[in-house]
């Protein structure tokens, strides 16, 4: 086996995006572009992976400071074939080496694994693909006998060669000895003046090499993005074919064209989700869970079982088996809920842990909290979590009881099976079993007048 180098194209300054940010750092399903490619690449275990990049080449290398990769700079760019010659100098005669564009995101390790294996080492082979609307794209040349002869450009192509329907994606594979042999002699004797690396076609036609083709798995996989509507669309595709596979798993999607998953969704059996739904983030869905309409979930954990209401946020939390979130709650990250409990509407939860069977059902904010088992926390209560400076923890025992439109001022402890008034402001902690409460009596007064509007206008 040949050692493997890879060569990403990523220098093209995307103006058709009117963007200030490089164009392969555009996200699609919340990830850069060159982040795909490069994940994607990853997997093929390359000795090197070489990204060519100009305009923005800070901000592009800042972006991707977590992959290991030699960053060539293309000062000028004058064509793909001019891109491929600034890498040749780091690159090992021996090794042979794949070209992909960091505009073209989804390809996959399938096809690109198809693409550098299974052929004879001294050949070049070319990603193509026979599509409806060709225009713009390289033509693939064939003889009579389906042997490749060339790729034409659309610019420089004939009227007869232009109702051609295979198209060079722009991904190849070459022995890198034969691109050092053939690279110095590219000419920019076309209509755009550039440096095609298209024209290796014909030296290796020229030079005898065999040249093989290979098709993607799926189109989606070969879509660049030029501008704007190109990413939305091919964001779509991606969205449409991510539920597909859960669907043919057996998860049980509403509308495969409402459900957005930006990241690694692991659903189990008997999953639901209904529409609108946005995944953020590594998520985890076990058997049986069910995801609400207008929901968020992100960087999740949803236990057997558990189901997420309506118009839902959940966020770097942990759901317990059976336990319901929402119509309408918000959980804050380092949330834990138990089984069996029940975070209901208006409720935002923040850094807290909650034991089994345990109750919010309205309208609250528990922050910083750790609360027991079976607890009742009333409507409208408060934990006061912070002083201005810094945050306080609220403690509520197994059993206890907190009456509606309270607030709990942090630091303090709530006993077991305690009960806490409605209407109290806790600032000491509350003892086991007994009933705490501020209270103090109402009064009516008798002479009290209602005031009545005023005729005149002011000012
Ligand atoms: C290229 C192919 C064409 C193919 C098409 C697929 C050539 C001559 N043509 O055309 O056959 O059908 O891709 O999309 O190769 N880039 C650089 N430096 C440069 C020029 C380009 O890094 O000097 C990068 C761009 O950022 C882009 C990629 O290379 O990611 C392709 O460049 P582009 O100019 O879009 O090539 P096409 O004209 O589309
Ligand atoms: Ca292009």
């Amino acid at each position: 086996m040949m050692n493997l180098e890879v060569v990403i194209l990523a220098a093209g300054q995307g103006k058709r995006m009117h963007s200030d940010k490089p164009k392969v750092l555009h996200s699609l399903a919340s990830k850069p572009m060159l982040h795909h490619v490069l994940e994607t690449a990853s997997t093929l275990k390359p000795k090197k992976i070489h990204v060519i990049h100009g305009h923005g080449g800070e901000i592009v290398r800042k972006a991707c400071e977590r992959f290991a990769i030699n960053w060539v700079e293309q000062y000028e760019q004058k064509g793909t074939g001019h891109a491929v010659i600034q890498a040749l100098p780091f690159i090992d005669k021996s090794s042979m080496v794949l070209v992909l564009y960091g505009d073209v995101p989804l390809i996959t390790q399938g096809t690109l694994t198809k693409l550098i294996a299974e052929h004879e080492c001294q050949s070049l082979r070319l990603l193509t693909s026979k599509i409806e609307n060709p225009f713009g794209l390289g033509r693939i040349i064939r003889d009579e006998n389906e042997k490749v002869l060339g790729i034409v450009e659309e610019r420089d192509a004939t009227e007869k060669q232009r109702e051609i329907n295979e198209i060079y994606t722009g991904i190849m594979a070459c022995p890198a000895q034969l691109l050092q042999d053939w690279l110095p002699n590219l000419n920019a004797d076309n209509a755009q003046n550039e440096y095609y690396l298209t024209d290796l076609v014909a030296m290796a036609t020229k030079d005898n090499v065999k040249i093989e083709t290979v098709f993607p798995e799926s189109v989606i996989e070969i879509q660049g993005v030029n501008d704007r509507l190109q990413l939305e669309s091919l964001e779509r595709s991606y969205q449409v074919m991510k539920c597909e596979q859960l669907l043919k798993e057996g998860t049980q999607i509403l509308d495969k064209h409402r459900v957005d998953i930006r990241g690694s969704l692991s659903c189990g059996r008997g999953v639901t989700i209904d529409v609108n739904t946005v995944f953020i983030g590594n998520n985890t869905l076990e058997d049986n869970v069910s995801v609400g309409p207008n929901s968020i979930i992100k960087n999740s954990y949803l236990k057997q079982g558990a189901v997420i209401e309506a118009n839902s946020i959940v966020e770097g939390s942990t759901v317990g088996e059976n336990t319901v979130v929402g119509p309408f709650a918000r959980l804050r990250p380092e949330t834990t809920l138990a089984a069996h409990c029940k975070v209901g509407n208006f409720v935002e939860m923040k850094k807290t842990t909650m034991a089994e069977g345990s109750k919010a059902n309205h309208l609250s904010y528990v922050g910083d909290a750790l609360v027991g088992k079976k607890v009742n926390i009333g409507a409208g209560t408060i934990t006061c979590n912070y002083d201005g400076a810094n945050k306080h923890q609220t403690v509520i025992k197994d059993g206890a009881f907190i009456g509606s439109g309270t607030q709990l001022v942090a630091p303090v402890e709530i006993g077991e099976n305690a009960t806490i008034g409605a209407g109290t402001t806790l600032r000491d902690s509350a003892p086991d079993n007994q009933l705490t409460l501020s209270y103090k009596k109402t009064k009516t007064l008798a002479s009290w007048q209602r005031p009545t509007k005023k005729k005149e206008k002011l000012g």
